[in-house]
């Protein structure tokens, strides 16, 4: 090329939740059996999808109206469905307007960080979902600015921190949260959600508020959206079915939008949202036209609620397995399918190694962890996968300096549940001392 013609620092922001998979099918080709606790796609975990669900589908797939374009905010009926469900909780008060379709949530995150002026920021998270942190600093050619969640404290966020960063970094604009997390599995609760809200009003900030996993969650918890507290803060709630028909090959998720006429700079803004939308005419028709069938079916709060006990005591045996391991810090997680575990400081080394019988296997392992700048947690994990077929992904590519793992919690067999986190726990026990 006679220019240079990416951005400086391109190809540094790798998305290791996928990253991991290569690794692990190569080594699937040299014989070693896979445990797939790394990824979030229940349908890849073997969630086998209701009759009555893909019923719906196949009728709407038979309705030519299916087959067009529609409306660049999405299917008028879907959304007034929608806006019915937030309306009837009491809290924000939204139209059908205040809804706009995306091809899944990622789409949406790229046009919601996409859309900023690249001076202003928004506070992310740390740990977090990387598209939300790739999007954010991919916007504003910079680092992302991060406030903590504590995993000493339920990875609670530190609102001290996140304060200070909204007091003395004049930049940040909006405060973003994913309730319930990934990767932690921790939900907000509501006093955390409404100091959040008072520090945006404060501050005259709005909120990004990814709640894709809103209607997952268990051990007593229960589900606030930000709509509910939200009071007049101009935010944007992601929501979508991606997690929770399970649908994510269905690429369709949705932002709902609190209070855009109150501020003229966010109505600017989510205007311009909708604008990039409308350069790509709209989203996939079939599977909002499928939304309010599937949501209302007698069968689907049924079927949601077996799968979310399903997760609980999953969410459950893997907590009690692992916290049998002396200098591991891990909590119960209340919500989503994740769990996020740390090792405590300085117990990680570079020298750490598990035997890899499989000489091919090794060559590849030691290549890939002895490259320069392989964070511990990843020679971890790679070594972990090697010598167990279990695939975790480094806690250090989730946008924080903390060393750990990602566990997914979407096995279905309990006893393999069990098997997979026993062996786990006692191979990281023999990581620690080698
Ligand atoms: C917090 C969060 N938001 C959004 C998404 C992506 O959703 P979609 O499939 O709608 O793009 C994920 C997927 O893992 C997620 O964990």
């Amino acid at each position: 090329m006679r220019n240079e013609i990416v951005h400086p620092g391109a190809g540094e922001l790798t998305y290791e939740i996928r990253n991991i998979v290569n690794v692990a099918e190569k080594l699937q080709k040299h014989g070693v059996r896979i445990n797939w606790e790394n990824i979030g796609d229940p349908i890849v975990k073997g969630e086998v999808i209701p009759a009555w669900m893909k019923e719906i589908v196949v009728k709407e797939v038979l309705d030519n109206d299916t087959w067009g374009y529609c409306h660049t905010r999405g299917v008028l009926e879907t959304r007034e469905f929608i806006c019915d469900m937030t309306n009837r909780r009491g809290g924000a008060r939204i139209t059908p307007d205040d809804i706009i379709f995306f091809n899944g949530l990622g789409d949406a995150i790229a046009k919601i960080y996409g859309s900023l002026r690249a001076e202003t920021r928004v506070l992310m998270p740390s740990p977090t979902y990387t598209t939300h942190s790739i999007g954010e600093a991919g916007h504003a050619h910079a680092a992302p600015v991060c406030y903590r969640l504590k995993a000493e404290d339920n990875w609670y966020p530190d609102l001290d921190d996140l304060r200070n960063h909204v007091k003395y970094n004049p930049s940040i604009s909006a405060i973003m949260i994913i309730n319930p997390d990934n990767p932690t599995g921790m939900v907000y609760p509501v006093e955390t959600l409404r100091e959040i809200v008072a520090i945006a009003k404060e501050y005259d900030l709005f909120i990004v508020a990814d709640e894709v996993y809103n209607n997952i969650v268990y051990n007593g918890e229960k589900t606030v959206p930000i709509s509910d507290v939200i009071g007049d803060v101009p935010a944007i709630a992601l929501k979508g079915i991606s997690k929770e028909f399970p649908w994510p090959g269905s690429r369709c998720g949705w932002i709902e939008v609190y209070n855009y006429g109150r501020d003229e700079q966010f109505a600017k803004y989510v205007n311009s949202i909708l604008s990039s939308k409308m350069n790509e005419v709209c989203s996939t028709t079939l599977p909002q036209k499928s939304i309010p069938a599937i949501m209302s079916h007698p069968e689907y709060q049924i079927y949601l609620a077996e799968r979310v006990t399903r997760y609980e005591r999953m969410s459950n045996i893997t907590y009690n397995c692992l916290k049998e391991v002396p200098g591991l810090l891990l909590n119960r997680t209340n919500g989503a399918f994740y769990m996020a575990v740390t090792f405590g400081e300085g117990l990680l080394s570079s020298r750490q190694s598990l035997p890899i019988a499989n000489p091919e296997v090794r060559e590849l392992v030691e290549g890939l962890v002895n490259a320069p700048g392989v964070s511990p947690d990843k020679r971890f994990v790679y070594y972990i996968l090697a010598h167990t077929g279990i695939c975790t992904v480094p806690l250090s590519s989730f946008n924080t300096p903390l060393q750990g793992f990602r566990v997914t919690l979407l096995e279905k067999d309990e006893q393999e549940c069990e098997r997979i986190y026993r062996t786990l726990a006692e191979k990281i026990g023999e990581y620690l001392r080698s």
